[in-house]
């Protein structure tokens, strides 16, 4: 499979580990409250990229957005760790967002989003190995699809290279991608003070 994915494989390698920096994912994993402030600044990024991809239609596009969205596992794993619905909801939430206008700038943004499943399975195992975080205890985000990620990876890959043939959307594709990763280096390149959740929001 392939010649689309390498293209974006290839294209935003640099921003990938940019942004793996930019999120010191591992220094997150060491302490609960740590942790915690992660996950909060995922939703506030999740929340408004995952309503773009909502709205497109995806009819046709052999892959459906709505299968896909994690936003739910974020509020799951902040409940589990404390925070009410209504902190959840008043969060501080990305603004510099990649414009979505059509299936084929949400198929470059679902690349990003999916592609993040592949390394969040590091994340996961780590996750339990230090803070003992599973998946029905604060882990489900990082756990992702589970034993599902690789097949459901592949799923969006065939679903991609429907579009491999022709350049200009091709082109669009890798835009928004990129644009996408841009998005989450400028949110957690602000990331790296706190986000000022209330404290005493555990109910
Ligand atoms: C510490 C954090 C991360 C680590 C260690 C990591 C690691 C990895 C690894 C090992 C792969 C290859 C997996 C495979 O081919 O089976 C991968 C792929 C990928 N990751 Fe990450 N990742 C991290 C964070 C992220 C984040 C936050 C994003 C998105 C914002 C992301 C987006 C992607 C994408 C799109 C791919 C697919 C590349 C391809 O086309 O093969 N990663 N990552």
């Amino acid at each position: 499979m392939g010649v689309l994915r390498f293209r974006l494989r290839d294209a935003t390698a640099s921003a990938h580990r940019r942004v793996e920096t930019a999120m010191a994912l591992d220094d997150h994993c060491r302490e609960p409250e740590s942790y915690r402030q992660l996950l909060a600044r995922l939703w506030g990024l999740y929340e408004p990229l995952e309503a773009a991809l909502a709205r497109i239609d995806w009819q046709g596009a052999a892959i459906d957005f709505r299968e896909r969205a994690k936003l739910g596992w974020l509020e799951a794993d902040l409940m589990v760790l404390g925070m009410n619905a209504g902190t959840i909801a008043g969060l501080p939430r990305a603004a510099a967002l990649p414009r979505v206008t059509d299936r084929l700038d949400a198929m470059g943004m679902l690349y990003v989003m999916e592609g993040a499943s592949l390394g969040g399975q590091i994340i996961s195992r780590r996750l339990t190995a230090d803070l003992g975080v599973t998946a029905d205890q604060g882990g489900r985000f990082f756990s992702s699809y589970g034993r599902q990620v690789g097949p459901r990876w592949r799923d969006y890959l065939l679903a991609l290279e429907r579009f491999a043939d022709d350049q200009a959307a091709s082109a669009r594709i890798e835009a928004c991608a990129l644009a996408t990763f841009e998005s989450f280096l400028s949110w957690f390149a602000i990331g790296s003070r706190p986000i000022g959740i209330v404290s005493g929001a555990r109910s």
